[in-house]
């Protein structure tokens, strides 16, 4: 989407310096199971990575939550381990377990990757943001996304998630060197993947470092803020204007207001942000979040007091109503209905 064209979303005129009252609004994980239409289409498909590599249906509930609640943007149904998958990962996820690689942890697990992203994998994605893109009316705005690098890895070294990211952690900290070719792997297929969903259709690519939140800052800066300089200056050198949001989850104000430095248009908050200590950096870059999940499950009262006072003090400036992570699958519809009407003065 052009400048010119994309005043007409939003959620885009924000990411592009404007300050809107009522501000725009998405859901992290807003394709999913809370939704029944969603559960259909999915036992349809029989598994996830099916749904995932299938464009047609992957297009289908990506727009579901936009044609229920008119988002002011829509999010690529994948998943950010569709890339360690591209690059020759074993990956499958099983019912209620979540996700299950081949771990890597060595320097043979490592040199079995492929370099290049295999077509047949990605390939379905940037299809998928075709059809969706083609489908959306110009007032909502398309959004691809990759896991960080050093997201990625926790899950390709321990195979799974854990609770604490211990076993990349502890090698990163153990074999420094062997980490650092990972990541650079990653930064370089970041790059490449994001880069082909813009070239898809994507207005604006979001970066998820789910577990940006665990490492010292020292670590912080070497496996999260400098893959992320790389990762923008490589989308940057071949699209000057694209548009990207990190959200580098539990991440502190010092760490947030490095992220912005680099340029970026918007930083996402989880719920855990001080809000009132965020307002001298979201005069530099806009500020995305941070209502907990858990008060959206909830309900009630706190409900809608909790998002009148993120409104309140995001006030004046440049603010994209969102959750502070994923919605849960267990969240009641109406409660979503509810927080549609907050946000949007309905
Ligand atoms: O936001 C969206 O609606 C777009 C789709 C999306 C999914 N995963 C679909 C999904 C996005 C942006 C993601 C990102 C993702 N995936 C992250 C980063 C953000 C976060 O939530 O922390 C991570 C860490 C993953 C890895 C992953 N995928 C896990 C750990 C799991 C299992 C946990 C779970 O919720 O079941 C998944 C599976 C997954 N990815 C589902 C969905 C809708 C559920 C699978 C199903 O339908 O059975």
């Amino acid at each position: 989407m052009t400048r010119a064209s994309a005043s007409r979303s939003p959620f885009l005129a924000v990411l592009d310096g404007a300050s809107l009252n009522p501000p725009p609004l998405w859901m992290m994980r807003q394709a999913g199971r809370y939704l029944p239409e969603y559960r259909e289409v999915r036992a349809k498909a029989g598994d996830f990575l099916t749904l995932c590599y299938t464009p047609e249906l992957a297009a289908e509930v990506t727009l579901q939550p936009i044609k229920r609640f008119d988002f002011d943007a829509a999010i690529i149904f994948s998943d950010i381990l569709v890339v360690p998958h591209a690059l020759g990962v074993g990956l499958r996820f099983e019912t209620g377990e979540g996700p299950r690689l081949d771990p890597v942890t060595d320097a043979a697990g490592l040199a079995r990757l492929s370099e290049t992203l295999d077509p047949a994998r990605v390939g379905p994605v940037y299809e998928a943001l075709a059809r969706t893109k083609a489908a959306l009316r110009p007032h909502t705005a398309l959004i691809g996304f990759c896991g960080a690098p050093w997201t990625v890895a926790t899950y390709m070294v321990a195979g799974k998630g854990t609770d604490d990211q211990g076993p990349a952690r502890l090698l990163a900290l153990r074999e420094p060197e062997l980490f650092q070719k990972l990541i650079d792997l990653l930064v370089e297929a970041s790059i490449t993947h994001l880069v082909g969903q813009i070239e898809a259709g994507a207005d604006v690519v979001q970066i998820f470092d789910t577990w940006a939140g665990v490492l010292d800052p020292i670590s912080f800066e070497r496996w999260c803020l400098e893959p992320l300089g790389r990762i923008a200056a490589g989308i940057w050198a071949r699209h000057p204007e694209a548009r990207i949001i990190s959200f580098p989850k539990g991440a502190s104000v010092q760490a947030l207001t490095r992220i912005a430095a680099l340029g970026v248009n918007a930083v996402g908050l989880d719920w855990t942000a001080d809000r009132a200590s965020l307002r001298k950096l979201g005069e530099k870059t806009a500020l995305q979040g941070n209502l907990d999940p858990l008060r959206l499950i909830a309900g009630g009262a706190q409900l809608d007091e909790e998002i009148i006072r993120i409104r309140n003090d995001f006030d004046g400036l440049r603010h994209i109503f969102n959750l502070g992570h994923g919605i849960r699958p267990e969240t009641p519809i109406a409660h979503v209905e509810r927080m549609v009407e907050k946000v949007r003065d309905l």
